[in-house]
């Protein structure tokens, strides 16, 4: 995958029907999404329980732009090679997840995916400095991780020192939580070019109506890219 910080739309799984995964992926991709984002929760790291490596290796199948894995999972190595096998493009653990967040992303960049660094809101930018050279992805959790539906909180400092950081690297700001055409800006302005979005894409629409996921996706699009400049 060539380097870009072009606009990229996520739509999050955790908000479609998890009934029917496979039609809801290929709705959104059609819709426009750009990746396609799957939240792996344990119950543990984060009160809630959603799924793991089989389900994302069953569609796997039906992912035709970037599978980004975000695991909210502790600990996080023992499963990194059942998520590289099942197909994910993107691995991202959490910061907080364990004491050696430094051989956590060591082993993903191992699997030969992109290697994900997710920071909570209550960790700051410069926890990820002695990072930056091992990943390519920092994701900006802009709610506390758990559950789709939270109300956005404002991260834009810590977005821009990270940008700041970053510099020349080809390495992606991901946010993730609360992002809505009201808040993208905010964040689009700040730096970041990965924006997941769960509930503001899928609502509204479904796979037998998928023309709102279009709408919701090109309206958070539009408010990113504008205030991008
Ligand atoms: C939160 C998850 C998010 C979530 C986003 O723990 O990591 O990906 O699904 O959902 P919204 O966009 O509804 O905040
Ligand atoms: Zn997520």
């Amino acid at each position: 995958m060539t380097f870009s910080r072009t606009i990229k739309i996520a739509p999050s799984i955790l908000s479609a029907d998890f009934a029917n995964f496979g039609a809801e992926i290929r709705a959104i991709e059609a819709e426009g999404a750009d990746w396609v984002h799957v939240d792996v929760m344990d119950g543990h790291f984060v009160p809630n329980l959603t799924f793991g490596p089989a389900m994302c290796k069953a569609i796997r199948p039906h992912v035709g732009t970037v599978m980004d894995v975000h695991l909210m999972i502790a600990p996080v190595d023992p499963w990194i090679e059942a998520f590289a096998a099942a197909g994910a493009d993107v691995i991202t653990a959490h910061l907080e997840a364990g004491p050696h967040i430094h051989r956590t992303l060591q082993a993903i960049r191992a699997t030969g995916k992109m290697a994900g660094l997710a920071l909570n809101p209550g960790t700051p930018a410069e926890a990820a400095a002695e990072l930056i050279d091992m990943v390519d992805l920092i994701c900006v959790m802009t709610v506390n991780p758990g559950f789709g539906g939270q109300r956005f909180i404002d991260m834009t400092a810590k977005i821009r020192a990270l940008r700041k950081m970053i510099g020349d690297r080809p390495v992606h700001i991901e946010i993730d939580g609360g992002v809505t055409p009201e808040t993208a800006p905010l964040v689009a302005a700040a730096g970041a070019d990965v924006l997941v979005a769960g509930s503001a894409v899928f609502t509204g629409g479904s796979v037998e109506n998928p023309a709102p996921y279009g709408a919701n996706i090109a309206a958070i699009r539009t408010a990113a890219e504008t205030a991008r400049g």
